[in-house]
């Protein structure tokens, strides 16, 4: 289904956020939820507002808003994406804690058994971030690191965040050319 959630959070990595949304904004129907802290990082790595999140095809919820209509099952997707996902997040979604509009719909996508992709940056990782991330894991989430690969030999930062987000469109099954399947040389 061309209808996606995409959740920022208050961890690094907000450019990941940004070329997935830019990739998808034309392409389907995004439904966009910033966290406060989410808001401070925008500002702080892309230098602008959460506005760089609007669009078209585009409503961006309010997080304190937890009766929005994408907080219920009925309101059917084919998946949220948290990126960049803050261990506070991930570790208040892995406690069942769905206080704000990211943790509830992230705690619906799971009941509903669709996909919830994470992309956690943290390091190092703690006992604690570990366990949280296995309980998601074991929950039905994908955990997708902000993790970037250098095979393709990156030329620029975009290039980088790319290959993240590459992987988040494969695991959406959404088609993408950003980076092109791995070719071993010979
Ligand atoms: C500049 C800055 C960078 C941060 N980077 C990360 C990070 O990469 N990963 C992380 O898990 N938390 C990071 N944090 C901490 C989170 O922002 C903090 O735990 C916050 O409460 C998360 O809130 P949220 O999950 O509601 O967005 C960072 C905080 C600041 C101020």
């Amino acid at each position: 289904m061309n209808r996606f959630i995409i959740a920022v959070t208050g961890a690094s990595g907000i450019i990941y956020a940004k070329r997935l949304f830019d990739y998808l904004k034309n392409k389907a129907e995004l439904h966009v939820i910033v966290s406060e802290r989410g808001a401070e990082l925008i500002r702080l790595e892309l230098s602008s507002g959460i506005s760089c999140f609007s669009g078209d095809n585009v409503t961006l919820h309010k997080n304190s808003k937890v009766n929005a209509s994408i907080a219920s099952g009925s309101f059917k997707t084919g998946g949220m994406v948290i990126v960049p996902a803050s261990m506070g997040t991930l570790g208040r979604i892995a406690g069942g804690i769905s206080s704000s509009l990211i943790e509830r719909v992230a705690d619906v996508t799971l009941k509903e058994k669709r996909k919830l992709i994470v992309v956690p940056r943290e390091a190092p990782l703690s006992t604690i971030h570990l366990k949280n991330l296995l309980a998601l894991d074991q929950a039905g989430a994908l955990i997708l690191p902000a993790s970037p690969g250098f095979y393709n030999h990156p030329k620029s930062i975009d290039d980088l965040a790319d290959f993240v987000v590459a992987r988040i469109l494969d695991h959406l099954d959404v088609d993408q050319d950003l980076v092109p399947p791995y070719q071993p040389k010979n």
